[in-house]
C-alpha cells in the first residue's frame, strides 16, 4: 500500500480544533498518471500545500507497470517523486503519493480528478462504483466520448451516470509538457449548475502560470476538447503532404465550423462564446501546431498511409495514447447513425483516411465547402 503523508498546514495545539478542521478539509485524488495526469497532480499539489481548505496530500492512482529495470512504476514515483515513464525530469511535489490500488486511492477523497485515456474510463467507473464517498465531486480532464447504441455519451456524463456524482470538466490549450515546465497557459472549467463547486475547482488548479476560468457549459467545453483531436489529425495530414500554412489554416477553420455545428446539433444548449475560450479556438490551434495527434498523422501521410496508426502510436508515443483516431471512428458512427455524414465532410474524411479507405490527399479533396 502507498505511504500516507501527515498534514503540515494547521499549526494549533488544540487537538479538537485540529480534528474539526481536518474533517472539513477537502481530499483530492487524481485518477490517472500519464503525461497530463502527472502534470495535473503537480499543479494540484502545489496548491493544496498553500490552501488551508485542502489536505496537503494528493493521491495519484497509477496503472501499475513494471519498467525495464524490473521496478514498479508506483514505487519509483514514490521514491524519486518523478513519473520517470510519462513525465521524466519533473518533480511532482513531495505531497503527491502514487497508489496502484484504485479502490484505496479513491476511498477517502471528496474531490476526484479523472484523467486517463477515455477508452479506460468505463472499466474504471465499474471498479469504483459504490466505493467512493457520498459527497464526492468529480472533474474530468479526459478528451473523448463513448459511443453507445442510444447515442454518444460524453465522459463527464459517463462518470455522473455510473457513479451518481456531479462532474465538471477542465479543457484548454494544454500540451502537458509545456505546463510541466511552467510556461504560461490557460484552461476552461465547464460546469452545469453549481458555480460554487466550479470556483473550488478553479482554485485547485489555478496557478501563476496556469490561468483557469469557469463557464456554465459542460457539453460545449467537453466537445471542444474532444473534437479538436480529429481536426488535429487532419492538420497532421496537411503537414505530411507539405501543403503549407494556408491549407492548414483552412482545414482548422473548416474543422472549427464542424466542431461548432456538431456540438450544437447534439446539445442545443452549447454556447457560441465557449468556442472563444481556451477550450475552443486556443486548444484547436495548439493541438494542430504541436500535439501528438498531429505528429502521428504527419508520419501517417509521409508514409502514404502504408503504416497503421497503431504501429505509429507504439513507435512514436512510447505508451502514451492517441485520442484523435478513436474519436474520429466514434464520431463517424454517430454521424452515420444520425444521417449527418454529408454535413460533416472533414470529420468523415478523417476517419476514412485513418482506416485506409481514402488516401491522405483526400483531406483537401473531400472537405472543400
Ligand atoms: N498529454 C497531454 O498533453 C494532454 C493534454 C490535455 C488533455 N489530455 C487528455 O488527458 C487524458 C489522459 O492522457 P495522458 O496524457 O495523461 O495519458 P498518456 O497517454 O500520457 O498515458 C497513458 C496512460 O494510460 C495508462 N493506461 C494504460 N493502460 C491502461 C489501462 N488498461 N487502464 C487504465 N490506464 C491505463 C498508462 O499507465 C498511462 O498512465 C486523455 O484523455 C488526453 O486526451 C492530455
Amino acid at each position: 500500500m502507498a505511504p500516507s503523508l501527515e498534514d503540515t498546514t494547521t499549526d494549533t495545539s488544540a487537538a479538537g480544533v485540529d480534528d474539526e478542521l481536518a474533517a472539513v478539509k477537502s481530499r483530492v485524488t487524481v485518477v490517472g498518471s500519464g503525461n497530463w495526469g502527472s502534470v495535473a497532480s503537480k499543479l494540484i499539489a502545489s496548491n493544496t500545500l498553500n490552501l488551508h481548505s485542502f489536505h496537503d496530500e494528493v493521491r495519484m492512482w497509477v496503472f501499475e507497470e513494471i519498467l525495464p529495470t524490473g521496478e514498479k512504476l508506483s514505487e519509483i514515483i514514490n521514491r524519486t517523486n518523478e513519473n520517470v515513464k510519462y513525465l521524466p525530469g519533473i518533480k511532482l511535489g513531495k505531497n503527491v503519493v502514487a497508489d496502484p490500488d484504485l479502490e484505496n486511492a479513491v476511498r477517502d477523497a471528496n474531490m476526484l480528478v479523472f484523467v486517463t485515456p477515455h477508452q479506460f474510463m468505463e472499466g474504471i467507473c465499474k471498479r469504483i462504483v459504490g466505493k467512493i464517498r457520498n459527497d464526492a465531486e468529480a472533474i474530468s480532464l479526459i478528451k473523448g466520448m463513448e459511443v453507445k447504441k442510444e447515442g454518444p455519451c460524453m465522459i463527464s456524463s459517463l462518470i455522473s451516470d455510473q457513479l451518481g456524482i456531479n462532474c465538471c470538466v477542465l479543457m484548454g490549450a494544454n500540451i502537458a509538457n509545456e505546463i510541466a515546465v511552467e510556461k504560461f497557459s490557460e484552461a476552461t472549467v465547464g460546469y452545469r449548475k453549481n458555480k460554487e463547486m466550479a470556483d473550488k475547482w478553479v482554485q485547485l488548479f489555478n496557478t501563476s502560470y496556469f490561468m483557469v476560468s469557469a463557464v456554465q457549459d459542460v457539453e460545449g467545453v467537453e466537445l471542444c476538447g474532444t473534437l479538436k483531436n480529429v481536426v488535429a489529425i487532419a492538420a497532421g495530414f496537411v503537414d505530411g503532404l507539405d501543403m503549407g500554412n494556408n491549407t492548414k489554416a483552412a482545414i482548422m477553420r473548416i474543422g472549427l465550423r464542424e466542431m461548432k455545428a456538431f456540438s450544437k446539433l447534439l446539445f442545443p444548449s452549447v454556447k457560441d462564446t465557449t468556442f472563444f475560450e481556451s477550450c475552443g479556438v486556443a486548444d484547436l490551434i495548439t493541438t494542430c501546431l504541436g500535439g501528438r495527434n498531429r505528429k502521428c498523422a504527419e508520419a501517417f501521410a509521409r508514409n502514404g498511409g502504408k503504416r497503421s496508426f497503431d504501429e505509429l502510436e507504439a513507435e512514436m508515443l512510447q505508451g502514451q495514447k492517441l485520442q484523435g483516431v478513436s474519436t474520429a471512428k466514434e464520431l463517424y458512427e454517430v454521424l452515420s447513425h444520425q444521417g449527418w455524414l454529408e454535413r460533416f465532410p472533414l470529420f468523415s474524411t478523417v476517419h476514412k483516411i485513418c482506416i485506409g479507405h481514402l488516401p491522405p490527399a483526400a483531406i483537401v479533396e473531400y472537405t472543400k465547402p
